[in-house]
């Protein structure tokens, strides 16, 4: 299927496969064989070859899953075939998602040798027994050991996902792994409050009554990560997401704003003008689908000017660059009204912005616009 816009400049690349499944995780992956990588890998470049023509990517985002969990060899093709097909004369940032138990010397190598800028690994906790509570495979060791591994090999760019809210995990815990991520200086860190995801092992803990999450805790926790981070020098631009100084992720601010952006593999979802669309979340499906060039396209929809207008207020209030003025007077005057008054808005050069208290409360200013 092809595209007709202009040319899509942020390309995102599913990589459906995990060492083993964390958890609290409904990302879509599963174990995977060499082979079926091996497959996999074959039908993601025929279908990046369906759309190579129409993309002159600033960004390119591989995430999952995970996509160091691939041999280095195929991480090689998948590398080598984004050079020979896709004009990336423009690209300015390329991550890829990273799992600490998966990194490695070569891989970190192959990474640079091939013009990716950006790493994000998951490190979640910084204790070991927490690892172990929320089903990661690495521990603590590893994790320090793959950040300097990759530090070795030449990247300035590394983000650090972390999580709040974890059952057993105290405000001690937190404190302290948010201390010991400031001391490793990574350039970005992403600090996600556990969301109890269906079809999940957290879920069904939760059901029953195993797991119960203590909503004043987690604010708490927002809170000292908002503090100690901004303290530390890390500006905090979207609810989840504080980067040093000219280090923020362009391709997530790319989708908050409501660019089009192109998303390959399994899940992956996409949005070009007014269609929006997702692939099956079917890693045999859509390689068998890929292969016999029949559609592996999940879900569809058209989107209306409204539409877009509203997802990208909603965005735009979970970032502190709020939206332009433009996008949201005479649509929601009301609603501002009202935001305004709270407190948890304000004007500010032009833009509408959340207000600290509103960034705390993002998801409910959000549903304003929506
Ligand atoms: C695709 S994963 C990251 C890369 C790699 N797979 C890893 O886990 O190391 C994206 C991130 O989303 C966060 N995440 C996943 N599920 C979550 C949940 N249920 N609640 C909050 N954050 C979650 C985790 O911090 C995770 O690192
Ligand atoms: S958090 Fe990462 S490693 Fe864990 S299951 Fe999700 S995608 Fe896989």
């Amino acid at each position: 299927m092809g595209i007709r816009s202009s040319k899509v400049e942020h390309l995102y690349g599913h990589m459906p496969f995990c060492a083993a499944k964390c958890h609290y995780c409904a990302f879509y992956s599963e174990a995977g064989s060499a082979a079926k990588m091996e497959d996999y890998v074959d039908a993601l470049l025929l279908e990046l070859g369906e759309f190579a023509t129409q993309l002159a990517p600033k960004t390119i985002f591989f995430g999952g899953g995970t996509p160091s969990l691939l041999p280095a060899p195929l991480l090689r093709r998948v590398l080598e075939a984004l050079h020979e097909k896709v004009s990336l004369r423009q690209l300015g940032e390329w991550t890829i998602e990273c799992n600490p138990s998966t990194v490695s010397t070569e891989k970190a190598k192959l990474f640079r040798e091939f013009g990716v800028n950006r790493i994000s690994m998951g490190v979640q906790a910084l204790d070991d027994e927490l690892l172990k509570t929320i089903g990661r495979v690495h521990s603590l060791k590893a994790a320090m050991g793959s950040y300097a591994k990759l530090r070795a090999a030449g990247f300035d760019n590394i983000n650090l996902d972390l999580m709040f809210g974890l059952p057993g995990q105290t405000m001690d815990h937190w404190r302290n792994t948010l201390e010991r991520a400031i001391e490793l200086q990574p350039e970005h860190l992403s600090t996600y409050c556990l969301i109890l995801e269906e079809d999940t092992g957290f879920w069904s803990l939760f059901q029953k009554g195993l797991i119960k999450p203590d909503e004043d805790q987690e604010l708490a926790m927002y809170q000292a990560a908002i503090d100690t981070l901004g303290a530390a020098g890390y500006r905090q631009y979207e609810i989840s997401n504080f980067a040093q100084p000219g280090r923020e992720c362009a391709h997530n601010i790319a989708y908050w704003e409501g660019e089009n952006y192109l998303g390959l593999g399994p899940s992956a979802c996409s949005t070009v003008d007014n269609r929006r669309w997702q692939n099956i979340p079917d890693t045999d499906r859509y390689i068998e689908g890929v292969r016999n060039r029949k559609s592996i396209v999940g879900f569809e929809e058209v989107l209306t000017p409204d539409l877009r207008a509203a997802e990208r207020a909603a965005f735009g209030m979970r970032m502190n660059a709020g939206v332009p003025a433009e996008l949201v007077r005479g649509r929601w005057d009301e609603e501002i009204a009202e935001l305004l008054s709270a407190e948890l808005v304000q004007w500010r050069n032009g833009r509408l912005r959340p207000t600290p208290r509103g960034i705390l409360f993002a998801d409910e200013v959000a549903a304003q616009f929506v």
